[in-house]
């Protein structure tokens, strides 16, 4: 059996979560393959909301084999307080949320660390979640990272020598930090994380794949924030990309099947860099309301705008997406005008390819498409779509050549529209 890929298409935070949700049960398996708690991904149902971090999101439908794949990295002390919040509210996991053992671990220091580069870096930092992301990526590359396997072997030295060499950094840019308390709550932290199954996970999933079972590749964070190809440098520090998926589990290429990308019916961002159809008007606050524009894991309001063909084009391709999915579409259900840029105009020129730098006089050219004015909130089949949301589905699969498979109508599990 194949994996399905499912992945953010814009700037991260499109309803990943949630659509990872509704699909779990057509899988047996689902694997979250990079980031870390950099993520919040949020889901409803049953009057319920969670909003999970480091865990992947098919926990909550049909007891499904869930896997924190080698591509992550984690902190033991937030995946504590997640996992204690899901047994709190009935969800114990320890039998089904299975770890890499290649996961890198983000140490306390990781997170001073970044806070710390913030703070140098003043009116050009990135604008991080603070949660450590870029420094454990860059220990990991730079082959200096401990992983969760290592927890077993001479521990306590290699955390010294790694943390040694981070204060001695923290030293040289004088950043003044507490370590103690953070520690504390780190070790504890390990101690829940060695109460989980911790194997390797590119060995079980292959061979899972072998037997004929279905993988669910969940990805975080969005193309466009992607290390590569991402607004760089304002980007996360992991492969975000379906590439992501083969690298963060250990799948060959050839094991991928459909890949599933994600996008608003409109765009947002959260943190610095460029954003060609940010709003600064009315309509853009009018998004951020109706859209509830708030970062799940920084509370931090969220940058608005109009849907970015460009910039969709261009993932699109990057991550081979075989079906997309569209959310949030009800928060353009009042609209009498829908905006989407087909092209940018840079120093005159117009240009439908996404330039190496997206913030260098960037102007998006627009095409203005009539709204359908209806509560879209209850509709249960595309059948009672209004007429000109079945324009606006049209045009967008003809300007991005790929089928919409799946249209959110709102937050809840319940309020999704297979096409
Ligand atoms: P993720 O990081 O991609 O999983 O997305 P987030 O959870 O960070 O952000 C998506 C937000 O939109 C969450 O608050 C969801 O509950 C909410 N959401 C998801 N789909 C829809 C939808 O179709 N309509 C509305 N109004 N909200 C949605
Ligand atoms: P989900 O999975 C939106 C952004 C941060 C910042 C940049 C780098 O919920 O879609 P980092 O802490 O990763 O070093 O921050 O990336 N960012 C996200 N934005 N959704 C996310 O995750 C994000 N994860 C990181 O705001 O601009
Ligand atoms: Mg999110």
């Amino acid at each position: 059996m194949k994996v399905d890929v499912i992945l953010g298409l814009q700037w991260g935070d499109e309803g990943k979560g949630k659509v990872v949700d509704v699909l779990t049960p057509n899988y047996q398996l689902i694997a979250r393959f990079q980031g870390g708690p950099n993520a919040g991904h949020t889901l409803e149902f049953e009057s319920q909301k969670y909003v999970l971090r480091s865990i992947p999101s098919g926990i909550f439908q049909g007891g499904k084999i869930n896997i924190i794949g080698n591509g992550v990295v984690i902190d033991p002390a937030l995946f504590k307080d997640e996992v204690e919040a899901l047994e709190a509210s009935g969800h114990p996991l320890t039998d089904r949320l299975y770890i890499s053992k290649k996961a890198h671990l983000i140490l306390p220091t990781h997170r001073l660390l970044d806070a710390c580069y913030e703070q140098s870096k003043g009116d050009s930092k990135i604008g991080t979640t603070g949660k450590g992301i870029g420094p454990t990526y860059t220990d990991k590359v730079s082959r200096n990272g401990l992983r969760v396997g290592d927890i077993f072997h001479d521990f306590e030295a290699k955390y010294r020598k790694a943390t040694d060499r981070h204060k001695e950094i923290l030293a040289q840019y004088g950043f003044q930090y507490d370590l103690e308390p953070i520690e504390k709550a780190w070790f504890a932290g390990l101690e829940k994380l060695k109460t989980f199954n911790l194997i390797d996970s590119e060995n079980f999933i292959n061979k899972q794949l072998s037997k004929g079972i279905k993988v669910l590749a969940e990805g975080a964070q969005g193309s466009m924030l992607d290390v590569d190809f991402g607004s760089y440098p304002f980007v996360t520090s992991s492969s975000t990309v379906c590439a992501g998926a083969c690298t963060g589990l250990g799948i060959a290429p050839n094991k991928i099947d459909d890949v599933f990308g994600i996008f608003k019916a409109y765009c947002t961002r959260v943190g610095s860099g460029p954003f060609p159809t940010e709003l600064f008007d009315e309509d853009g606050q009018k998004l951020r309301d109706l859209g509830y524009e708030y970062g799940s894991v920084t509370g931090r309001p969220r940058r608005c705008g109009w849907v970015d063909l460009v910039a969709l084009r261009y993932t699109i391709m990057l991550n081979g997406v075989t079906k997309l999915i569209m959310m949030k579409s009800d928060v353009l259900d009042t609209f009498d005008t829908i905006k989407a840029c087909v092209a940018y105009k840079i120093r005159g020129q117009e240009t439908t390819d996404l330039p190496f730098d997206l913030g260098d006089g960037v102007e998006p050219v627009y095409v203005s498409l009539p709204g359908w004015k209806t509560d879209m909130a209850q509709m249960q089949s595309e059948n009672e779509f209004p007429e000109q949301f079945n324009n606006y589905l049209s045009f967008l699969e003809r300007e991005l050549g790929v089928p919409i498979a799946i249209v959110s109508v709102g937050p809840n599990r319940a309020q999704t529209i297979l096409r």
